[in-house]
């Protein structure tokens, strides 16, 4: 399983890049508004930047909603760097676009999937990544992991290439989970990486063989 980092800000895209696992950063408006990111140029720079930092799929988010102009901003952000993913919402001018990014050689992620159809209606139309919104799921009093499950037996049964790249993860239970049920992607914020860290019969071990470590 590949891990993305969901951030827009670049000081934790380098934490998580100098930890040595990361494959990937994915971005959304909102992530990009909080950095205080404005304006078309300082949009494009941003993105270039992440690209510069990480060897791997950067997803940059479309906020058109019509067919054309959906193209015509996907390009642009497309011509930045070949590792440019873009980020299309799931709906019916985004699954157009979508089809015509796939056999345009440009590669996205379809967002803003809630259900297994819209997972279906993303591969179809041959989007590189769907994205799953899981934590937002489990807020809804839903099973956000179970959809991932329902998802993987579907693209695994129907041979579909698109890979699931569970999104919204809120924990490091979360990325576990999803492992388990066959995500082939997790973005996660900093905190639910460096939580996998965590355990405190480690913390433990750790302070007994520096204890003893001083005996030696
Ligand atoms: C990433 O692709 C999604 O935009 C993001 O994971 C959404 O996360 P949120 O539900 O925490 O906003």
């Amino acid at each position: 399983m590949k891990f993305f980092i969901d951030t827009a800000n670049l000081d934790q895209i380098r934490e998580a890049h100098d930890l040595g696992v990361l494959d990937g950063v994915t971005t959304n408006p909102s992530l990009m508004a909080k950095e205080g990111i404005k304006g078309e140029a300082a949009i494009l720079k941003h993105y270039a930047d992440i690209c510069d930092i990480v060897d791997g799929d950067v997803s940059a988010e479309v906020f058109s909603t019509d067919f054309k102009s959906i193209v015509e901003e996907g390009k642009k952000l497309a011509a930045i760097h070949p590792n440019i993913v873009v980020k299309v919402p799931m709906i019916k001018e985004g699954v157009k676009a979508i089809k015509w990014f796939s056999e345009n050689g440009i590669r996205t992620n379809c967002t803003l999937v809630f259900s297994a159809g819209q997972a279906i209606l993303a591969a179809k139309a041959g989007a590189a990544y769907v994205s799953p919104f899981i934590g937002r799921i489990d807020d809804s009093n839903w099973d956000g992991v179970e959809l991932i499950a329902q998802i993987s037996q579907i693209y695994s049964l129907q041979g579909f290439k698109t890979e699931i790249l569970a999104a919204s993860i809120r924990s490091a239970l979360h990325i576990v989970k999803c492992a388990e049920v066959g995500a082939d992607v997790c973005t996660c914020p900093l905190d639910s990486i460096l939580g996998l860290l965590k355990h405190p019969l480690t913390d433990i071990g750790l302070a007994k063989f520096l204890d003893d470590a001083k005996k030696m």
